[in-house]
């Protein structure tokens, strides 16, 4: 097994002490956040809320009224967690999953989540000979087995493609034994953020997960959401621990979806930039990029011999650039990499380097 260096994007203290420099210093496109940052504003509302930061968490039935008023659903359909990630890990316990299976390549969180059940997940791989699209005889096999849950994020991280959304429809349809998770964290980075899961009518088999941590770049909030069928809501509201969120993520939370004209100025930005980068990196002879839907690039090394973590630890080291090395996501493998964008100056920036890497 090769070294791991990062088990997720964004712990700069770790890389700043591999580069021997402050975590200041570095250029982190190992995450995936919105590339415009945060509201303006947001820190300001937070100072006046230092005192209630101290407090008890309350249950956040203000800010679940509103973010059910936001996504037409109702407020008994929506929880609140510490990140999506609460729920990648409780969902499983919570359905006692015994055959579980994951779309990938995706996500690397599922699998240590479904293994804490101590099943093995299966696997359902789109490849890159297909375009990262599964073909109907897979689904039809994965399917067979009777999964009895089913997780994928949408649109996928890393790769930015979205499942079809008619395809996946019929797929919660046809399978009603088949607990469907559809992990949209990453959907308001994606070009068209309409096309989600809040289905109407909602069926039984659903659960979508939602984030602040992507759409308004606040990671360390740790505020997600999990919307699931009302029938089930009294089962989870039992099993969910207590005081998950604190009272700082949940006023950020309310100010947040205050926030909706920056949202959308802020989307459309990120489109033009991530077609000027699109644009860039496809230009370079020694990688390969693929296309995505949303505001980061999953690439790959054509040079033979080539290694992500060999590049990752030499942008770090010699351009102070921190980059996702996917090479322990199956499906992908040593030859794949990640990178989130951030500002238009910051992404010349990786760009010059890896036009550097080509030169050298
Ligand atoms: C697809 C996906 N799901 C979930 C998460 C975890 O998000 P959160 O910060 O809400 O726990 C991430 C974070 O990288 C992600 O990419």
């Amino acid at each position: 097994m090769s070294e791991v260096l990062f088990e997720h994007g964004g712990d700069l203290e770790k890389a700043a002490s591999l580069a021997g420099c402050s975590p200041k210093d570095l250029t982190d496109f190992s995450n995936l956040l919105n590339p415009c940052g945060s509201p303006p504003g947001l820190e300001d509302a937070l100072k006046g809320q230092v005192g209630v930061a101290l407090l008890h968490p309350s249950s956040g039935e203000g800010l679940k009224a509103r973010l059910a008023r936001q996504m037409k659903v109702i407020p008994q359909q929506v929880f609140l967690g510490g990140g999506t990630t609460e729920f990648i890990h409780f969902l499983p316990l919570w359905r006692k999953s015994q055959r579980p299976v994951i779309v990938g390549p995706t996500y690397g969180d599922y699998a240590p989540a479904l293994r804490r059940m101590g099943v093995e997940p299966k696997w359902l791989l789109a490849t890159e000979e297909k375009d990262w699209v599964l073909s109907s005889q897979q689904w039809e096999e994965g399917m067979k087995e009777k999964p009895d849950f089913l997780i994928l994020s949408r649109p996928n991280n890393p790769l930015g493609q979205s499942l079809y959304h008619p395809l996946l429809k019929d797929l919660i349809q046809s399978h009603p034994q088949t607990f469907f998770v559809v992990d949209e964290t990453c959907i308001e980075l994606a070009d068209d953020p309409i096309d989600n899961f809040l289905l109407d009518p909602w069926p039984r088999n659903l659960a979508v997960l939602r984030s602040f941590s992507k759409t308004y770049a606040v990671p360390g909030l740790r505020l997600g959401i999990l919307l699931l069928h009302p029938d089930l809501a009294g089962s989870f509201r039992t099993f969910q621990m207590p005081w998950t969120v604190s009272p700082l993520a949940q006023a950020a939370g309310l100010y947040l979806t205050h926030q909706e004209t920056w949202l959308t100025e802020s989307q459309a930005k990120n489109r033009m930039e991530k077609e000027r980068v699109f644009m860039e990196l496809n230009a370079l002879k020694k990688f390969k990029v693929f296309p995505s839907c949303m505001t980061a690039f999953t690439v790959k090394g054509l040079v033979p011999g080539f290694s992500a973590t060999a590049l990752l630890k030499k942008l770090l080291m010699n351009e102070k650039i921190l980059i996702r090395d996917l090479s322990q996501h199956p499906g992908l493998g040593p030859v794949f990499f990640r990178v989130g964008l951030r500002t238009p100056s910051e992404n010349d920036r990786l760009v010059a380097a890896l036009k550097k890497e080509e030169a050298g």
